[in-house]
Parts: structure tokens; C-alpha cells; sequence
């Protein structure tokens, strides 16, 4: 079975055009300027190459308010962040290919047209996350972003990843939130990430678009918003925009070895802590484990440092989605207690079989 790696070979530096803003940044920062996420065709039914409201103002829009912090601003200056690299890479897509650049793969004919009304949802999400920051917080703007995408293929495999990626981060977002309303709005958004992967399962990879009764739940959504800094060019972002993410592991990123043929329950993967400045200390005498989720569960694998090939719990179905992260305690309980990672595997495209590595 093939095993396809995504690696970040940036061929292509994309964002969003900075068009100066007519607009003040009160009526920005004013949730009922614009359009509406809703109520307005543009986040979904917008068919041209220029990126939509608000994609196209990308500066930060500052506190007009000077009181308290929203209880959820936070995890939404987090979401809002991750939402720029989601939106950016649409956007690219949108500029880069037409609709021949996707038939001439043999994929349906409406895959453009999907791909930009993907483009005007997430330009939607762009607008709820800012509205969902309170008067006196920051609303972080867009960085510059480079993608590995080195044709329509290309692009159609990384969007799976960021779909399953933004499904999982959301899984973990929704157990921080403090107001029952923003639980609710991760809800939502969480289940159009879905509708947008069922679509591409479908009509791109003619798979079954089901993935078992859950879809993965991960507790440690930073430690995934965290790998989506790959995607950024470093010392890119507005210089007022906070931290990304906040609070941050830094962890060290986790990929399969190269030589891993199959990442599939019951194949032996190796791993790979790719990035070279920034590798897991093993300590004498403690020891380690590979914790993989799957659904509502997870499974421990003990890891040998020295040699650092495991094999993929066999019991879990070959569907959905499965992380992996590196921890000193089985289950890896606590936040502080993941060492190193996560890596996003997907199931449901064997010839697929994505891990995340940027
Ligand atoms: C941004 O796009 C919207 C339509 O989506 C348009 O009405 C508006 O003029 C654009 N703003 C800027 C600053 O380009
Ligand atoms: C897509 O772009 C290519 C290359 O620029 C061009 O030859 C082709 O006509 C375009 N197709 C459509 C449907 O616009
Ligand atoms: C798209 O494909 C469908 C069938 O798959 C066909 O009926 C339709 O004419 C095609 N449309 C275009 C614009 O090529
Ligand atoms: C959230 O929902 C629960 C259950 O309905 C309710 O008890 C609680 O008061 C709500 N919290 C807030 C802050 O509204
Ligand atoms: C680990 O990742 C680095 C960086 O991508 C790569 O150069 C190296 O070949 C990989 N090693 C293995 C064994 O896959
Ligand atoms: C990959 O190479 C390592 C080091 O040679 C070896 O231990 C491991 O078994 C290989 N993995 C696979 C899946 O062949
Ligand atoms: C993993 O599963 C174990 C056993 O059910 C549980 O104690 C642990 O809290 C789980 N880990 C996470 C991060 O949820």
C-alpha cells in the first residue's frame, strides 16, 4: 500500500494582497459592518478570484473597548490566527488554479467551483472568530503563509490534511471555551470543516466518506494550532498581532520516518523528530510512550528512544483520523506530560495516508 508523506517543500509563497483599507478600523471592528456570516451570499455563493470580506483587509483590528477581556477571547485570537492560514491557502488555491487545472485530473467538473465556495465559508469563519473577540482585545490580522503546493494534487491533499487538522484542533478548542455560546459556535464550525472533508472524500478520493462513530477527539488543540506555524514565513506577522498559539509547548515535530511504508493499524512506523533545532530530550532511567488517539479513545505504545519504531495500535479500525504524540506518561493525562509531536494521520485515503509534517 502506498504511503504518500506530505513534506514542506515551499515551492510558493502566497498571501492574501494588502490592500489598504478604506475602512476605519471602528467599523471593522463592528460586527455588523460587512457582510454577514448567514445572512450574506458572499461566504457562500461568491464565484471570483479575489479574496472575499474580510479576507481582503488583513490587518489587525485594534481593541476600540478598554475593559476586561472577553472570557473566550483568547481561545479566539488562537482560532481567529489558525483561521488566516486556513483562509490563506484557499485564497492561493482560488488565484492559482482554474477550473481545467482540476478536470484535467479527472476529478468532477464543480471541484473549482467547491473550492471556492470552501474559500467563502472559511472567509465566513474569518468574520464569526473576529465578532466572537470582545471590543477589548485584539483581533489578529493575517501573516504571510507559504504552502507546499506544487500543482491541483497537491493542493486537494493538503486541504484534506488542514480539514481533518481543523476538525481535531476543534475537538479540543470546544473543552476550553467558557461561555455555552462559544461551545456552541465551535460546534457548528467544526461540523462545516467535516461537511467540506466529506465532500472531498467523495468526489475527490471516491472513498466511503464515513469514518466510524467519532471522529478523533484531542485534548491539546494548541499543540496541533502549533504545527500550522510551519505554514508561516517566519517574522511575517503584524507586529501587533499576539503570540500564535498562546500558551505554547513549542513542541518538537513529529513525522514517519521516511522509510515507513504504511501508517495503517498494525504497521510498524518509525519516527522522525524532523525538525533538527528543536529535538526531544530523552532523559536515563524514564520511560516513554507513543499515545495514539482514535475516536474517543486512546492507545499506548511503550517507545524505545534508541530505536524509536512502533507499531500502530491493531485494534483500531482503518477509518477517520489518528494523532500521535510522544509522552512520558501512558495516556498522556496532562498537558506537560507530551514530549513531542502531535502527527495527524489520516485513515481514510490508504493511498493517502497523510501525516502531518510541517
Ligand atoms: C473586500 O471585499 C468585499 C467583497 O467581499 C468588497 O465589498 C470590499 O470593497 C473589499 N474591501 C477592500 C478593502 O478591498
Ligand atoms: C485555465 O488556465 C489555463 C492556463 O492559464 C488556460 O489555458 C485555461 O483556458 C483556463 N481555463 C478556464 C476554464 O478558465
Ligand atoms: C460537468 O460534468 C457533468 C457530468 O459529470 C456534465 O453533465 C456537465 O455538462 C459538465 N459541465 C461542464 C461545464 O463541463
Ligand atoms: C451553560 O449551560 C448549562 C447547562 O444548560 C447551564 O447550567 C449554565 O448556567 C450555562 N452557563 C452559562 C454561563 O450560561
Ligand atoms: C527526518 O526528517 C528530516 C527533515 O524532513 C529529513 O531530512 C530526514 O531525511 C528524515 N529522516 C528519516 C529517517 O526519515
Ligand atoms: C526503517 O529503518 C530503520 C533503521 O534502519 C529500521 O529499524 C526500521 O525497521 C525500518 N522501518 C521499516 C518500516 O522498514
Ligand atoms: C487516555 O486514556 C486514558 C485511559 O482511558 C485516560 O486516563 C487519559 O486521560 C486519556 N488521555 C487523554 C489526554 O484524554
Amino acid at each position: 500500500m502506498a504511503t504518500k508523506m506530505i513534506s514542506i517543500l515551499a515551492l510558493g509563497l502566497f498571501a492574501s494582497p494588502a490592500i489598504a483599507a478604506p475602512v476605519s478600523n471602528a467599523e471593522l471592528a463592528d460586527p455588523m459592518y460587512g457582510p454577514i456570516p448567514g445572512e450574506s451570499p458572499i461566504y457562500s455563493d461568491y464565484y471570483g478570484a479575489a479574496a472575499p470580506f474580510p479576507g481582503n483587509i488583513t490587518e489587525p483590528i485594534m481593541p476600540t473597548g478598554s475593559g476586561p477581556a472577553g472570557p473566550d477571547d483568547l481561545l479566539f485570537q488562537n482560532l481567529l490566527a489558525a483561521e488566516w492560514v486556513i483562509f490563506s491557502f484557499y485564497q492561493a488555491g482560488a488565484e492559482i488554479f482554474n477550473e481545467s487545472s482540476f478536470t484535467a485530473l479527472g476529478v468532477p467538473n464543480t471541484t473549482y467551483q467547491r473550492i471556492l465556495e470552501i474559500r467563502n465559508n472559511e472567509a465566513g469563519h474569518l468574520r464569526i472568530f473576529q465578532n466572537q473577540i470582545s471590543a477589548n482585545s485584539i483581533k489578529p490580522g493575517a501573516c504571510k503563509y507559504q504552502f507546499p503546493i506544487t500543482g491541483p494534487e497537491s493542493f486537494l491533499a493538503l486541504s484534506t490534511l488542514i480539514e481533518i487538522s481543523s476538525m481535531a484542533f476543534l475537538t479540543g478548542l470546544v473543552q476550553q471555551a467558557q461561555l455555552n455560546s462559544s461551545r456552541g459556535a465551535i460546534t457548528a464550525i467544526g461540523e462545516v470543516e467535516s461537511r467540506h472533508n466529506t465532500w472531498s472524500l467523495i468526489d475527490i478520493w471516491n472513498v466511503s466518506p464515513f469514518t466510524g462513530p467519532a471522529d478523533t477527539v484531542f485534548p491539546y488543540a494548541n499543540e496541533i494550532l502549533d504545527t500550522t506555524n510551519g505554514f508561516v514565513v517566519p517574522g511575517s506577522c503584524p507586529k501587533n498581532n499576539p503570540p500564535y498559539p498562546y500558551p505554547s509547548q513549542r513542541l518538537p515535530t513529529l513525522t514517519a520516518s521516511s522509510n515507513t511504508t504504511s501508517l495503517t493499524p498494525g504497521s510498524q512506523i518509525g519516527l522522525n523528530f524532523s525538525n533538527p533545532e528543536n529535538q526531544p530530550t530523552f532523559e536515563q532511567g524514564q520511560d516513554y510512550y507513543v499515545v495514539f488517539f482514535h475516536g474517543v479513545d486512546n492507545v499506548t505504545v511503550p517507545l524505545n528512544p534508541n530505536d524509536l519504531n512502533v507499531i500502530v495500535p491493531t485494534q483500531f479500525e482503518t477509518k477517520g483520523v489518528i494523532i500521535a504524540v510522544v509522552a512520558d506518561t501512558p495516556g498522556a493525562p496532562t498537558l506537560d506530560s507530551v514530549i513531542a509531536g502531535p502527527g495527524i494521520i489520516l485513515e481514510q485515503v490508504p493511498e493517502l495516508a497523510v501525516a502531518l509534517a510541517t
